[in-house]
């Protein structure tokens, strides 16, 4: 079982919001689904770093098609729970995407300018399809307009961290979703 309360080293409280049962089992259903959608195909997952490595790696061993992986680099935080609202490219994909189809796997979309950003980076590509997945989406805070194919949990507008999100760049390898509180 995991801990619904944890205190970080500065003694934040942590409250659990999204057990790991949940996340396994909703994981486990957007695979299927992947599965069931991109039959007879092989996509490109193309996760974005650093969040969504947990859940790329997680989602992927419950895919049933074959699928390759690619990795981007984004960064918007300058650190701490507030977005800078800058995002810079840290890293590009390394395949040819022309032709194939890419599904970015995001671990959460906020205020939308990431995935905004993502779709940017496909400009002047040709894939046969592009769509986005992102494990939680805080649907009250959205800035841009932008919209995602597949979505895990919606979330209230709060700062989360675990299963792959951090805060300072830590509290990615905690098992569940926790809110950390103010
Ligand atoms: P957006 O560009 O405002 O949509 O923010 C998206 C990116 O900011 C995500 O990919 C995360 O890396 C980060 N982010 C947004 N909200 C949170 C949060 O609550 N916890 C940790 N990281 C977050
Ligand atoms: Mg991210």
């Amino acid at each position: 079982m995991s801990e619904k309360r944890y205190f970080n080293k500065n003694g934040e409280r942590y409250v659990e919001l999204i057990s790991e049962e949940k996340i396994k089992q909703r994981v486990k259903e957007l695979a299927r689904q992947l599965s069931e959608d991109y039959k007879g195909k092989t996509p490109i997952l193309m996760g974005v770093l650093n969040g969504a490595f947990i859940f790329l790696a997680d989602l992927i061993r419950e895919m049933t098609i074959d699928c390759e992986v690619d990795f981007v680099k984004i960064s918007s935080y300058g650190g701490g729970r507030v977005s800078s609202g800058f995002i810079k490219s840290k890293k590009g994909f390394d395949s040819d995407v022309d032709g194939r189809h890419v599904i970015v796997v995001e671990d959460i979309a906020d205020s939308g300018r990431s995935i905004k950003f993502l779709e940017k980076m496909f400009a002047g590509t040709k894939p046969a399809s592009l769509k986005f997945v992102s494990l939680l989406l805080k649907e009250d805070n959205a800035v841009v307009d932008f919209e995602l194919d597949y979505v895990g949990f919606n979330i209230p507008t709060e700062f989360v961290v675990g299963y792959g999100l951090d805060y300072d760049q830590k509290d990615r390898n905690l098992r569940s979703i926790y809110v950390l509180e103010e």
